[in-house]
């Protein structure tokens, strides 16, 4: 879900080694076009690093070995909120339906859980929307399907939002009397180290 690649430019600014997957081979384009830049680091034992991009699928991360990855940084669709392409096969931003979504976005869990390695962190940016004037909460279920794949919720750092527009990019708030939705949630979850004791944490994990 690395889109146009902010996070991969990111990684080559910081020195990371990384591999980006999104679904859409146009965003791939766009990002690989974009990490085509020379950067002058002013730390001078600086070695531009190698980003990779590929198109697939987060539900199978088929060239990705398993327990081989440090970080996973994931910006999902928030359901079907803006559709990033006309009904591509795969593509999350076409699920409309929230239980379907949430159901797709656990099999994302359990990949990530197979990718990472032990003790790492996967930090998801995932938002809430609306319909027929009513707020539709898609965070608390993707909070609970990554509880469900084994994570443990390290932190939920509130990101505000500006610049909120409705999807027919008008606020009718006044005549309709409801909120813009002014923040997302950046979840960080971690996955246990082999063996490790869970009891202390029990309140940060699956309670259901
Ligand atoms: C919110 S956007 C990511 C934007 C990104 N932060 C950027 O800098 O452009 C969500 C991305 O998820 C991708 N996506 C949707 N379903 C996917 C799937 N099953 N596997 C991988 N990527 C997917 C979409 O193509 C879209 O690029």
């Amino acid at each position: 879900m690395a889109g146009s690649g902010t996070t991969l430019v990111e990684c080559k600014l910081l020195e990371r080694r990384a591999v980006g997957v999104d679904i859409n081979p146009d965003a791939v384009m766009v990002a690989r076009n974009r990490l085509d830049f020379s950067y002058a680091s002013l730390d001078v034992d600086y070695v531009t690093p190698e980003i990779k991009t590929y198109v697939g699928d987060a539900r199978s991360l088929d060239l990705i070995e398993p327990e081989s990855i440090d970080l996973i940084a994931m910006h999902p669709p928030y359901a079907s909120i803006i559709p990033y392409s006309h009904d591509r096969e795969g593509d999350l931003s076409s699920v409309h339906n929230i239980a379907e979504f949430a159901a797709e976005m656990r099999n994302v869990a359990q990949e990530c859980m197979r990718v990472l390695k032990p003790g790492k962190h996967c930090a998801v940016l995932i938002g809430d929307t609306r319909r027929n004037k009513h707020f539709v909460p898609i965070t608390p279920r993707v909070l609970m399907g990554f509880l469900e794949a084994g994570f443990i919720l390290r932190e939920d750092i509130i990101k505000l939002q500006w610049k909120m527009k409705s999807t027919r990019e008008k606020w009718f708030g006044k005549k309709y009397d409801f909120y813009l939705i002014g923040h997302e949630h950046l979840y960080v979850f971690r996955k246990p180290e082999a063996g490790e004791r869970m009891t202390k944490f029990k309140e940060s994990m699956k309670w259901w």
